[in-house]
């Protein structure tokens, strides 16, 4: 990112850091839950599925998924949203059901095909490498495991059509998309993914 406005926005939500970020992560976990939780509730993980959330930010749709699911992790590159994260998800990280990692889109740093569900919301339009972070995703999902992405859709990276393709081409399959309007005053249109992986 080149200009200054663009490095504050990067700052404050994009990798969150320093008191920028701490702030961005407050109107993230405000201004983003509706969607966070819409996105666990697509997947519904059941009681005895692990999910993966990459991108957590302050850790609104973590605390959704450890009520539901027999574990979470949450990756994210932002020490400053870990430790947001950690606070808001203390109680399920004590009781051993949530854990969350220095991690990205592209280097999760989980085993191979050892999660059911992957969720990631107002995330993919940071990742530099989609094909990349795709296949990273195809490979730490089980057979049938579930893919849900949610983004502004002002923010998407490419026009959704052209993101199911590249999703298709990592070997997923059953892709899907739609928009989706979050309640509130002035939403902002999420544009949503699910699939399978293979
Ligand atoms: C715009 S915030 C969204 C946070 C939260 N999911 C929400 O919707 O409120 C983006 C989050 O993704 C993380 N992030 C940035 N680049 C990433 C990457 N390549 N892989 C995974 N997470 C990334 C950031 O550190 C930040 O926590």
């Amino acid at each position: 990112m080149g200009s200054a406005a663009q490095r504050l926005l990067m700052k404050g939500f994009g990798v969150p850091s320093g008191l920028l970020g701490r702030l961005g992560g407050r109107l993230m976990a405000h201004g983003n839950a509706a969607a966070e939780r819409r996105v666990v509730s697509l997947a519904a993980p059941s009681e005895e599925e692990v999910v993966l959330v990459v991108g957590p930010g302050p850790g609104v749709g973590l605390v959704a998924a450890a009520r539901c699911s027999a574990h979470v992790i949450g990756v994210d590159p932002s020490y400053v949203m870990l430790a947001a994260a950690r606070r808001r998800c203390a109680s399920a990280i004590d009781g051993g059901r949530l854990r969350l990692a220095l991690g990205t889109a592209a280097d999760t740093g989980e085993p191979d095909a050892s999660v059911d569900v992957v969720i990631s919301v107002n995330n993919v339009q940071l990742w530099p490498d989609l094909p990349g972070a795709f296949a990273e995703l195809h490979r730490v999902l089980r057979p049938g495991g579930r893919l849900f992405l949610s983004a502004h859709e002002k923010w998407l990276p490419t026009a959704l059509p052209a993101l199911a393709h590249t999703v298709r081409a990592a070997g997923f399959t059953d892709v899907r998309t739609w928009t989706w309007e979050p309640p509130g005053r002035a939403p902002s249109k999420a544009a949503q993914l699910g699939a399978v992986r293979v």
